[in-house]
């Protein structure tokens, strides 16, 4: 049997295949050349993946008649500030690319946003692929076409949608990444589950740890439910112009605010973020009498069950942090998901019931936090 499984992203014109499964870095080559305008292709990595799986890539393209360059750029959230963005675009330049010259993304989301964003304005738009190499990107940030940069007004704010020709989800390539790394991709994976599907959230309840440390089925299908979650939803409302894509940013809210104190950096990783903030998600749900408690407390349990850092007090380690409610709201109306001043939270009437909503009372959201900086 063929191992490899194979979504399809519908959006006409623009559509693309997510091929999942073990192997796909060595075969990268053959399934790209069909797609290329031209034999020629541009890696971008980090430090830290092109060391181990840069050479197998190019190797790949080499075997399939495709000439090879590679850029990298350091690992961590740094390379998409603007100032890493204009050296990535010079160096990209350095290497004379021209409009059929493709550019391939090896990494987590970080090169996979920079990459994306870096080939819709080299030469006015060049075609990219991506081959993501954490969980979360394996899950989230390679599908859908979301890029962006980051600016001293907060992450994201610079970018713009644009597809990938193909991802290739190598699930082998997982075996290297620090479990930190991989705990923090599963939180987007249980998301799927609680926006619309209790079944698979049922599932991740019974199969989270196998995903974790390693079962290979248990990872593929994570993976294939996660990315068919998303591709239907980014067929249905590619650019966010309804409340449908929204949905996918269930736990952004919170998450925004606590990563935006946090500094973005290691004390808090985007994933472990969006994993205590879909718990907060829920527990303002039940707060407000939308969803039963019993429900919310299903979500922290499993999320802190798995390992995932669902309460203030343990990010960052030694409990020093002192957090602030009025702090944390003054982060969420610097988030993008803002709307007039209006606050946007994913809200949920239970498992797999989300939903978007701009009418939160702002003294149950302090109250909300208030409860969780004791907690
Ligand atoms: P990341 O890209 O920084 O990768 C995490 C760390 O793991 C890095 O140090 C990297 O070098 C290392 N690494 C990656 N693959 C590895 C492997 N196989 N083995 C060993 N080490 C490996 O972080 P991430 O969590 O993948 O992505 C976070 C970024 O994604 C954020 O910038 C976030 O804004 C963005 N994001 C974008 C979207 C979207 O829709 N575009 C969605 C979610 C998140
Ligand atoms: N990660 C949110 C989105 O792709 O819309």
């Amino acid at each position: 049997m063929n191992p490899t499984r194979t979504i399809r992203v519908d959006l006409a014109g623009r559509s693309y295949d997510i091929a999942i499964g073990p192997g796909l870095v060595d075969r990268a080559g053959e399934l790209s050349r069909p797609l290329l305008a031209a034999p020629r292709v541009t890696i971008v990595s980090d430090e830290t993946v092109a060391p181990i799986y840069g050479a197998r890539l190019a190797a790949s393209f080499d075997k399939a008649g495709i000439k090879t360059t590679t850029v990298t750029v350091p690992a961590g959230e740094s390379s998409k500030e603007f100032s890493s963005f204009a050296r990535l675009m010079n160096e990209l330049l350095d290497h004379r690319p021209d409009r059929k010259t493709t550019l391939v993304a090896l990494g987590g989301g970080v090169v996979g946003d920079l990459t994306g964003f870096a080939a819709s304005v080299l030469l006015r738009g060049v075609d990219f692929i991506q081959v993501p190499t954490t969980l979360l990107a394996q899950v989230d940030s390679s599908v859908g076409g979301k890029t962006g940069i980051n600016t001293r007004h907060g992450k994201n704010l610079v970018g713009s949608f644009y597809q990938p020709r193909l991802v290739l989800a190598d699930t082998t390539v997982l075996d290297s990444l620090p479990r930190r790394e991989l705990l923090a991709g599963y939180a987007e994976v249980a998301k799927y589950g609680l926006i619309d599907d209790p079944a698979f959230w049922d599932w991740c309840e019974v199969n989270g740890t196998a995903v974790l440390t390693g079962d290979a089925a248990a990872r593929t299908y994570a993976i294939e439910q996660s990315c068919l979650s998303k591709a239907r939803i980014v067929a249905a409302d590619e650019r966010e112009t309804t409340d449908l894509r929204a949905l996918l940013n269930l736990g952004h809210t919170f998450g925004h605010a606590l990563e935006a104190e946090t500094g973005y950096g290691s004390e808090l990783l985007h994933g472990e973020a969006v994993g205590a903030g879909m718990a907060m998600a829920f527990d303002l749900s039940a707060k407000l009498g939308l969803c039963p408690a019993a429900d919310a407390q299903r979500v922290r349990h499993h999320l802190g069950a798995v390992g995932l850092p669902v309460r203030l007090r343990s990010i960052g380690g030694d409990n020093s942090r002192r957090w602030d409610a009025a702090r944390l709201v003054d982060h969420m109306r610097g988030d993008k998901k803002a709307e007039g001043g209006k606050l946007t939270f994913v809200l949920a009437r239970g498992i797999g019931k989300a939903f978007v909503t701009r009418e939160v009372d702002e003294a149950g959201l302090r109250g909300l936090l208030d409860d969780a900086i004791a907690a």
